[in-house]
């Protein structure tokens, strides 16, 4: 049933996509100004994700097949497939009347219902996508159903929705999320892009972690850890508050001590390097709750991540870096304290990436971001997985870690009881009742 676990989580940047339309119209009602171009990205991802990519599939596969095998289906199935048929036409409409309300013939209240009207009609799609067919397929569907559905819904070839016109939604989610008003997203002006390139190599060990012990005082917080990262390898640690996770980092790091066990990256035993030092091999990392340098200015925060790297470089890193956040680069001379958390939050993974890592390290990134905004930084980690980065991400939000995950270990009070691939660990039951809450 990997089909639905793609089209829930298309429902949920869906919802989020409206949640965060809604707060605008509220702005919008209240006397902001209408922003062409925010509403156009919006139109733009619904258009060619939603209406393009998602219904259609959904009608060519599960709808089909579950309207064989279910009469009672029929009645709601109609209805739904006559939404998706109305969909571009509905939107047309809404791009006119953005027209007519940044031109000034359409006064903002009206705009704000026309928005509202919308939004609720995406919304109760969802609903009664989620409430009644999502349910309805797994009591009705066999097992040779879902492996057609699901070799569909998985085929990365698929121009409509294989792995390259994935890239382009991301692009267009982030475009999105960039100009959304500061409230709600990153607030730039100008759009920034994620650029995704080269597929990774699996092949190559980079970091080989075996028996590792720290220490708080006579309190051991990791009790023997062991675990592998490989070359282009996405690896999420996912555990309860106080497994562990950010002691494990710090430990990797070099920031806190190691009372025994070995570290080697690329072959080269490291536990016994000083944290700079490990900085120089390429461990650079993204510490928990951001920690932005607040009276330094946003650049010399960025410079402050590339310290170990030679000058003659640095430029183009922050030239790249702007090109991904342009909020960034609109706000450099500012100090770090005044960006909003969301931007904060790009601003450490930024500041990071200025260090020319060899294996990201990421501590719960998504903490406390808005809900646009915690889809976006998990876009940015598929995008740098893309590009063929290491990356070693902690989150609490196991579920969406284990997602993009190639593969991930279970941390609980110091020790790892389950590893896995990422799909491994989200359908396994202890996981789901400890971790994610089903
Ligand atoms: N500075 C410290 N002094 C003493 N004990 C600590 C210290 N930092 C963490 N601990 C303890 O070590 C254990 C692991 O904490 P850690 O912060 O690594 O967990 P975590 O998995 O990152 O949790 P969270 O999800 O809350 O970030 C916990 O029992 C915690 O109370
Ligand atoms: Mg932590």
């Amino acid at each position: 049933m990997e089909a639905l676990r793609i089209i829930k989580d298309e429902h949920r940047n869906l919802w989020r996509i409206a949640t965060t339309v809604d707060l605008v119209a509220d702005e919008i009602e209240a006397g902001s100004k209408i922003d062409p171009q925010f509403f156009t990205s919006v139109f733009d991802y619904i258009e060619q994700f939603i209406d393009r990519s998602h219904h259609p599939k959904e009608d060519d596969f599960l709808f089909r097949i579950l309207r064989t095998r279910s009469a009672e289906a029929a009645a709601i199935l109609d209805r739904l497939q006559t939404e998706h048929r109305n969909g571009p036409e509905n939107l047309t409409r809404l791009r006119e009347q953005l027209k007519s309300a940044a031109g000034g013939e359409l006064n903002n209240a009206a705009f704000a219902a026309a928005l509202r009207t919308y939004t609720q009609g995406l919304k109760s799609h969802v609903g009664a996508e989620e409430k009644e067919v999502i349910p309805l397929a797994r009591e009705m569907l066999n097992a040779a159903d879902w492996a057609e559905i699901d070799g569909a819904f998985l085929n990365n070839e698929d121009p409509l929705f294989g792995e390259k016109a994935k890239a382009e939604f991301r692009e267009l989610f982030h475009r999105i999320v960039s100009l959304a008003p500061e409230s709600v997203g990153l607030g730039a002006h100008s759009t920034g892009r994620l650029q995704p390139s080269a597929a990774p190599n699996k092949a190559e060990v980079v970091l080989s972690v075996s028996g590792m012990e720290s220490c708080y005082g006579r309190i051991k917080a990791l009790k023997g850890i062991s675990l592998e990262v490989r070359r282009g390898e996405t690896v999420a640690l996912v555990g309860a508050n106080g497994a562990g996770k950010t002691t494990f980092l710090r430990t990797l790091s070099g920031v806190q001590p190691m009372s025994a066990g070995s570290i080697r990256f690329y072959g080269e035993d490291i536990g016994a390097l000083r944290s700079d030092m490990r900085m120089r091999r390429g461990i650079c990392q993204s510490p928990e709750g951001r920690q932005v340098f607040g009276p330094l200015s946003i650049e010399d925060n960025l410079r402050l991540g590339a310290y170990t790297q030679p000058k003659s470089q640095v430029e183009s890193d922050l030239d790249m870096v702007f090109s991904m956040f342009p909020i960034l680069k609109e706000k450099r001379r500012l100090p770090a304290g005044t960006l909003s958390g969301g931007q904060q939050q790009m601003l450490a993974i930024s500041r990071a990436l200025m260090g020319r890592p060899k294996m990201l390290l990421l501590d719960e990134p998504s903490m406390g971001l808005a809900p646009l905004l915690v889809e976006e930084v998990f876009n940015v980690v598929k995008t740098l997985k893309a590009q063929g980065m290491t990356i070693f991400l902690v989150e609490q939000n196991a579920f969406a870690a284990l997602a993009i995950a190639d593969r991930g270990y279970v941390l609980e009070t110091g020790t790892i009881t389950l590893t896995g691939t990422g799909q491994e660990l989200i359908s396994n039951e202890q996981v789901r009742a400890a971790y994610l809450g089903m």
